[in-house]
């Protein structure tokens, strides 16, 4: 029970917008974090229909102008967030669409799931997109998509979004025009910068965001399957970090974005990180535990780890490799001193599997 000069003290201080930290302490500052962000996965077969039957209902104009199901944790209040740091889509186009030219603040990066012909435009570079490569958008610069093929053009976007929001950071501009003039040769970045450890010798280094635009999927497939010769983490496998060429950076500020191979067999260690990601399964089958659940995943679905939550990695096929493309928001955290990590001290660097992820009874118990 209150007594009442304290309850007219509280009161008062309420009529004047404080509020004593000493009754608030715990929320204010816990113990180590406590993320809105959960554990959660979006199945394939549910993005994938849902994206066409969009592709279907849903033209594209001015103002409506990409067709992307943003990823909404359960979390995060109803917000299109993946997680409080990062947006993550599925977005389809149809054979011949064009989702018109805009910048934004934001900070963007593509990962190509499916078609052919489809086409990114970035400040007057335009570069063509096969499955698996990976693309970025750096913040304010002009860019429009397109797919000149018959078939559709899926990819998986990613961006900053709830930290630029958070940070009052936003801006957007909508182009006068649909389709930017192609102002360089076609493939450029690629052309110039993909081989990675040689420059044009004439040009400072880039130094704000990686110059090349497009990470080829051959060029990744062949990183992966050299470094597999070489070594490997214990938490991820066979992990590559997609850089800027210039200066050995993650490609953006505010996210990086990994692809890891986890061979057949694998069942990598437990850690933790003060971090958030999201994960695309790219090829394979297997099973991420996070927080001593499992949830299990085959190819396109889409996985969010939280900050702080343990994770480890399966591929239980004997034959068959398991690839993740994720974009994580590690480069703020250790832009900003805060980034730590921790492995899993006991039970031999693994967790003890609670139990198997289903979305109805996660919700329930909330
Ligand atoms: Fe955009
Ligand atoms: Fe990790």
């Amino acid at each position: 029970m209150i007594e009442p000069e304290f309850e007219r003290l509280y009161e008062d201080m309420g009529r004047n917008h404080i509020q004593p930290l000493w009754r608030a302490e715990s929320s204010v500052m816990p113990s180590e974090p406590a993320p809105k962000t959960i554990p959660w996965i979006w199945k394939w077969s549910q993005l994938s229909s849902l994206a066409r039957r969009s592709g279907e209902l849903v033209t594209l104009s001015r103002g409506g102008d990409r067709r992307a199901l943003g990823l909404a944790n359960p979390g995060l209040g109803g917000f299109p967030y993946a997680t409080a740091t990062l947006w993550a889509a599925v977005q389809w186009l149809n054979g011949g669409e064009v989702a018109p030219a805009h910048r934004h603040s934001a900070q963007a990066v593509r990962f190509m799931i499916d078609g052919e012909g489809a086409y990114s435009t970035v400040q007057g570079d335009k570069v063509y997109l096969e499955r698996g490569d990976f693309a970025i958008n750096p913040p304010w610069h002009w860019h429009d998509h397109g797919s000149e093929g018959d078939g559709p053009a899926i990819w998986m976007d990613g961006l900053d979004v709830p930290l630029n929001n958070y940070l009052d950071a936003v801006f957007f501009e909508q182009g006068t025009k649909d389709v930017q003039e192609v102002t360089r040769v076609v493939d450029g970045s690629v052309l110039k910068y993909g081989l990675g450890q040689l420059r044009p010798a004439w040009e400072a280094p880039c130094q704000e965001y990686s110059p090349l635009c497009t990470y080829k999927w051959t060029a990744t497939e062949q990183a992966l399957n050299n470094l597999a010769k070489v070594s490997a983490s214990p938490f991820d496998d066979v992990a590559i970090e997609f850089t800027n060429p210039h200066t050995g950076r993650p490609v953006m500020n505010t996210m990086t974005a990994w692809v890891q191979m986890l061979r057949p067999g694998i069942h990598t260690k437990a850690h933790r990180q003060v971090n958030s990601a999201v994960y695309h399964v790219f090829e394979g089958r297997g099973a991420t535990i996070i927080a001593g659940v499992r949830f299990d995943w085959e190819q396109g679905d889409i996985f969010v780890i939280p900050s702080w939550a343990y994770h480890e990695h399966v591929n239980a096929s004997k034959s068959e490799r398991a690839i993740l493309f994720s974009i994580q928001d590690t480069p703020v955290l250790v832009a900003l001193g805060k980034y730590r990590e921790e492995a899993l001290a006991t039970n031999g660097g693994h967790q003890e599997t609670k139990e198997v992820f289903d979305a109805e009874r996660t919700l329930a118990h909330r």
